[in-house]
């Protein structure tokens, strides 16, 4: 038996595409930011009288096919022919709406790669992670960290770039919508790579990258804003250029970033990020954070964070 714990991750250069749906390689490298406040514990016990995978979920039986898409690798990698059960359980207070794949799958490949005998180092770990979801080889690691686009499962894998992360950089949660069924971003993906602007997309992606992982040596958090702000509204853009376009925006999302440009332009650093749904995430600092979230309180519940940990046993 083996137990880990990893926490959610917001990318700061978004993974929003994949060249190979099988291995989830992307069209473009991302940067993440590893948070400290919502996790996944993921617990692995191999066990000779189970006919088959067992995945139990906060408690009840569920299922999964990625979960098994990974097991079926790991299998295939050791030899092994045992089957396992899988505990998993969200730590995400008081909501579902932030539940996440980066976390849970980042917290399975460390228990399943420890209960198989496969490598525990963390390159191995985000190919492993990348497997059940691209976002989850950035939760390996804590702080910043950066998923190399590779061209195959080898090549394609998250490094560290900054952690623990010695300046202020704060992450706020404005969850204006619990409920919103979304478009799972698989699909979103798909769609969005048929937009006439995503090779631009892609282009200027790649320019971000540089610029952020400058941005971050410089511990410079308005930059870290202003390029992950960038990013997030291309991809959204992208969203609604698709062939058949689509948009995670919902009512309060514009109201929110809005909201965030008057605390930019009051003089107070404030930026936003949005992933596949319609929660505003703010970047902001230390000294801003409880100002930037007084301010967006009537809007839902808020969630302040700081960066967090890589995924380790528990
Ligand atoms: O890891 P996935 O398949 O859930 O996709 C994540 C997509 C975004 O959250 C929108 C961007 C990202 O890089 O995390």
């Amino acid at each position: 038996m083996t137990q880990a714990r990893a926490y959610t991750n917001i990318a700061l250069i978004k993974y929003w595409g994949k060249s190979d749906i099988t291995w989830n390689l992307p069209t473009s490298s991302s940067i993440g930011l590893t948070l400290d406040q919502l996790y996944t514990d993921t617990r692995v016990d191999l066990t000779d009288d189970l006919k088959q995978d067992q995945f139990i979920l906060d408690g009840q039986l569920a299922s999964n096919p990625r979960i098994i898409k990974v097991l079926d690798f790991v299998r295939q990698q050791t030899g092994s022919h045992k089957y396992a059960k899988i505990t998993s359980e969200n730590h995400v207070p008081n909501s579902a709406g932030l539940a996440s794949s980066a976390s849970a799958f980042a917290a399975f490949a460390l228990a399943a790669s420890d209960s198989y005998g496969l490598p525990t180092d963390r390159p191995s770990l985000s190919r492993l992670a990348r497997l059940g979801s691209g976002s989850a080889s950035r939760s390996v690691y804590g702080g910043f960290s950066i998923w190399y686009q590779g061209y195959d499962h080898q090549s394609s894998f998250a490094q560290s770039i900054l952690d623990p992360v010695d300046f202020g950089i704060r992450v706020i949660d404005v969850l204006t919508d619990k409920k919103t069924k979304k478009i799972p971003s698989s699909q979103g993906m798909q769609r969005a790579q048929s937009s006439p602007d995503y090779s631009n997309w892609l282009s200027q992606s790649k320019m971000q990258i540089r610029e952020m992982i400058a941005a971050i040596k410089n511990k410079d958090i308005e930059k870290i804003g202003l390029i992950a702000e960038r990013n997030a509204m291309g991809m959204h853009a992208l969203n609604r250029s698709a062939d058949k376009p689509f948009d995670y925006f919902a009512g309060e999302t514009w109201a929110v970033i809005n909201d965030i440009h008057r605390l930019y332009h009051a003089g107070i650093p404030a930026f936003a990020t949005i992933d596949a749904g319609p929660n505003v995430k703010v970047i902001t600092d230390s000294r801003s954070c409880q100002k930037v979230a007084d301010q967006l309180k009537n809007f839902g519940e808020i969630l302040i964070q700081k960066p967090g940990p890589g995924v380790v046993h528990v």
